[in-house]
């Protein structure tokens, strides 16, 4: 049995999303220029694989940072607390932002993590997500940049996980429900 064998579909093949990231670099390279040297906040741990791949389709001056947040433990529901548990490295006070996401859900971490970014006045902030969930919003949140909309299914692959494994599959795909229902009581 290997990870693959753990994967009921593929719901976003290499090749779509490889074309897609090629956009969005040039989308954000229209959108700044050299003088803005632009920070991205890479979300870890999802948005590695994404920020990894977008980083090589800019054209302009930027820089790359991280943050972690709290996220799911091994289920498949968000519990709705947020915490930082990687902050940056630099001052983003007058730099332009641009928040790197694997994933909007129920909009509470990138809801918490601008509120958080804008306390610390950048002179811009934007949001580039790679999926967007939005049937299951919570939080409204602005998108600048969104790659693709998926429906309400939980997706494994490119940076994201299910219990911290599937992260290294090259595409998004949909795991078989018996790998994450719950174990049933009584
Ligand atoms: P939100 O706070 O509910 O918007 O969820 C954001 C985070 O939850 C994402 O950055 C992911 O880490 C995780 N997440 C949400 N939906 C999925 C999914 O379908 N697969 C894997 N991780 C998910
Ligand atoms: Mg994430």
């Amino acid at each position: 049995m290997s990870l693959w064998d753990d994967i009921d579909k593929t719901l976003i093949p290499e090749d779509e999303l490889q074309q897609r990231i090629a956009q969005i670099g040039q989308e954000i390279n229209e959108t700044y220029t050299d003088e803005d040297c632009p920070l991205l906040v890479c979300v870890l741990k999802g948005a590695f694989v994404f920020l990894a791949d977008l980083t090589r389709h800019l054209t302009i001056r930027h820089e790359v940072d991280f943050m972690e947040t709290s996220s799911y433990a091994s289920r498949t529901v968000s519990s709705g607390v947020v915490r930082i548990l990687l902050d940056l490295e630099r001052n983003i006070q007058g730099r332009h932002v641009l928040i790197v996401e694997d994933i909007v859900d129920s909009g509470r971490t990138l809801d918490y993590v601008t509120r958080n970014l804008k306390t610390r006045e950048p002179a811009s902030l934007r949001v580039c997500t790679l999926l967007d969930k939005p049937s299951r919003r919570v939080i409204e949140v602005p998108l600048d940049f969104i790659g693709f909309e998926v429906p309400d299914e939980f997706v494994v692959g490119y940076g994201l996980d299910f219990a911290e494994v599937y992260r290294n599959l090259p595409f998004i795909g949909v795991l078989r429900e018996e790998i994450y229902a719950e174990p049933r009581r009584g």
